[in-house]
């Protein structure tokens, strides 16, 4: 089998052929992503498309470790990507390393991501320095939502997009080797990449940036609200509720399970 791919791979596709990303949260979707994607990233939004959170500020380092073990299983190709949750990293950089330790260590996993920009720039040195690949994301950051107020666009003015684009330089000067940019206006986008030495991966970013990424379920259809950045490239919301609908009349009807279903007795 080939190596999986390295966050230096991911860094050196600056500028080249788009990078193709998507969350995994489980083993099963990890398989069936592994063949199409560069990377995945085991995102923090597990706490609300899997476990019904309103935000992903709840979201636990046992949580990540949990599911980033099961894509780990069930990837061998992509650059597996790990969140750090909130909590687990701000305090100080010596806390960020001391988690991102641990979530290397436990799950086997190539790198982590972090939100937040000029004010992680030293966390994010600190990371680099000392063996941990780290992904940056800045625009929208969805674990300062008990600050922001609300999940909207950002860097639409020139005065928010100006800070945007040092919160960007911030980290990319500290050595990121990616950066996510989240629901931030095209120009400021393709600004930041044009400007920023690590590839870009946006998310509502445009397609400017380097890269793309999308939560796998919001794509799928299986999220009932999802931002103007998701395109829905199949709808199997619906698809599952006819299979269950299907399934549960069968099971009434005693129409299944069938005489193809079922054991016979051993002959003898
Ligand atoms: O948690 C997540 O899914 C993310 C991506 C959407 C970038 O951080
Ligand atoms: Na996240």
């Amino acid at each position: 089998a080939a190596r999986r791919l390295t966050a230096p791979d991911i860094r050196a596709r600056k500028g080249g052929e788009p990078i193709v990303s998507l969350t995994a949260y489980h083993a099963h979707t990890a398989r069936l992503i592994d063949p199409h994607v560069d990377f995945m990233l085991v995102g923090d939004s597990l706490g609300m498309v899997m476990h019904g959170m309103e935000t992903t500020v709840p979201v636990t380092v046992e949580m990540m470790i949990l599911q980033g073990q099961a894509v780990m299983r069930g990837s061998s190709r992509a650059l597996v990507v790990v969140d750090l949750p909130f909590g687990s990293y701000e305090g100080s950089p010596q806390q960020a390393f001391a988690t991102a330790s641990r979530v290397l260590k436990e799950t086997g996993a190539g790198a982590v991501k972090l939100e937040g920009g000029r004010r992680m720039a030293e966390t994010v040195r600190f990371l680099a320095d000392r063996g941990v690949p780290v992904m940056g994301h800045v625009g929208l950051t969805p674990q300062a939502i008990n600050t922001l107020g609300s999940f909207k666009a950002l860097g639409r003015d020139e005065a928010s997009a100006a800070l945007i684009l040092d919160d960007a330089r911030a980290i990319a000067e500290a050595g990121a080797f990616s950066i996510v940019l989240e629901a931030i206006s095209e120009p400021l986008a393709r600004q930041i990449t044009q400007e920023v030495a690590p590839p870009t991966i946006g998310i509502g970013g445009s397609s400017a940036c380097d890269g793309q990424i999308l939560v796998l379920e919001d794509m799928l259809g299986l999220s009932d609200r999802v931002p103007r950045f998701v395109k829905k490239f199949a709808d199997i919301g619906p698809a599952i509720g006819a299979a269950v609908e299907s399934y549960a009349s069968e099971v009434r009807a005693r129409a299944f399970p069938g005489p193809e279903h079922v054991y016979a007795p051993k002959k003898g």
